[in-house]
């Protein structure tokens, strides 16, 4: 059942906590210096792989895009993230070199299992992340990390999307240290900052009153901006799709620097934005941005740990510092942000209309 909560999607945005305990549980040691995934991938391919291309769909694609920002960084690899419907394996690659990652919460997205196909056909090693033990994708991929979310009803996905980021994080320092190319300092700041995380979302769990009520203030507004840089800008595409899903709002995510370049001239003052002002992820150039929407009259909800942001914006999503990980503490907010535009709004949060759970069709 719905354990008191209204809707399954609330009961999973108030289960993330725990769900992401169950995610690293038993995954990183005491000290928080590496990493057990039971990868089953040789080691020796491993270290020879030049490009990981990551398809997945919607949700999923989000967190490739979040991943691609730390393999990039810590794992010396060339990736590329692409949206499952729209992959075809480039044959100038090479597939020996090549390791496609398959990012699918039910295993079962058609789209993202014929894109996995074709990556096989041309000879690529696979490798799946998944929420859903026995799913096609589990038997289809040459090996499977689980992401342990557990069973998600709500079709908005929100406790496995922390839960993707989380494992593909441990992936990240798992792959950097089988190819020596994550530092020690790095790889205990990934490893620490996905430990903080349930503790972080919880303390952004403990703050639903005020993110409701900033939610009723802008429940009707006409059309939501939110924008981020690095890390950001994914958790910017991700909140902005929940808050559409299920509130039938028009909302948009964009790169905070491409604002200018022409959605921009959409900006009214009532259009509001949410600028993603997370450490690491250059906030203050971010906040250029945020003064070229303001000055169009725009309202701005900045979502932040740094109270010196506070005065830049109209209202602060107060978020716990947490390294790596704060851009899904901030999605976490997000989350509860379009949960309430949609609830004021008396929308069918956990069934979204045309929507379905589990995409089975290309
Ligand atoms: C959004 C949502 C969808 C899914 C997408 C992929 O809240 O749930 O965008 O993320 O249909 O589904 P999976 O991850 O099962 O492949």
């Amino acid at each position: 059942g719905k354990g008191g909560y209204d809707h399954y999607m609330l009961k999973e945005i108030h289960e993330q906590p725990p769900a992401l305990r169950q995610a690293i549980s038993g995954r990183i040691n005491e000290l928080a210096t590496s990493v057990d995934l039971d990868v089953d991938l040789p080691e020796a391919y491993l270290q020879s792989v030049e490009e990981i291309q990551i398809i997945a769909c919607g949700t999923s694609y989000h967190a490739g895009l979040y991943a691609a920002e730390l393999l990039e960084e810590h794992a010396d690899v060339r990736v590329s993230v692409e949206i499952a419907s729209e992959y075809t394996f480039n044959g100038g690659r090479d597939p020996w070199r090549t390791l496609v990652l398959a990012i699918t919460q039910s295993g079962e997205t058609a789209d993202t299992l014929s894109a996995l196909r074709e990556a096989k056909r041309s000879g690529a090693r696979t490798l799946a992340l998944t929420n859903t033990l026995g799913s096609t994708v589990t038997r289809e991929a040459d090996d499977t990390v689980f992401i342990r979310a557990g069973p998600e009803i709500g079709v908005a996905a929100t406790k496995t999307f922390v839960s993707q980021v989380a494992t593909v994080t441990l992936l990240t320092v798992y792959l950097g240290q089988v190819r020596d190319s994550i530092s020690t300092e790095n790889a205990s700041e990934l490893l620490s900052s996905v430990r903080d995380l349930p503790g972080a979302v919880q303390q952004v769990l403990d703050q639903e009153q005020a993110i409701k009520e900033t939610a009723q203030a802008y429940a009707d507004s006409d059309s939501f901006f939110y924008i981020g840089r690095d890390a950001g800008h994914p958790v910017a595409l991700e909140s902005a799709l929940k808050l559409k899903e299920i509130s039938y709002d028009h909302a948009e995510g964009f790169p905070a620097g491409e604002l200018k370049h022409g959605p921009l001239a959409l900006v009214t003052p009532n259009t509001p934005v949410i600028a993603l002002l997370t450490e690491q992820t250059r906030p203050e150039k971010t906040l250029n941005n945020v003064k070229e929407v303001k000055s169009r009259g725009a309202p701005v909800i900045g979502v932040s740990s740094d109270p010196a942001t506070t005065s830049h914006v109209d209202t602060t999503f107060d978020i716990p510092q947490c390294g790596p990980m704060e851009p899904v503490v901030a999605n976490v907010a997000l989350q509860l942000f379009a949960y309430y535009i949609a609830n004021e709004k008396d929308r069918s949060i956990d069934k979204p209309r045309n929507l379905a759970k589990s995409v089975t069709v290309e």
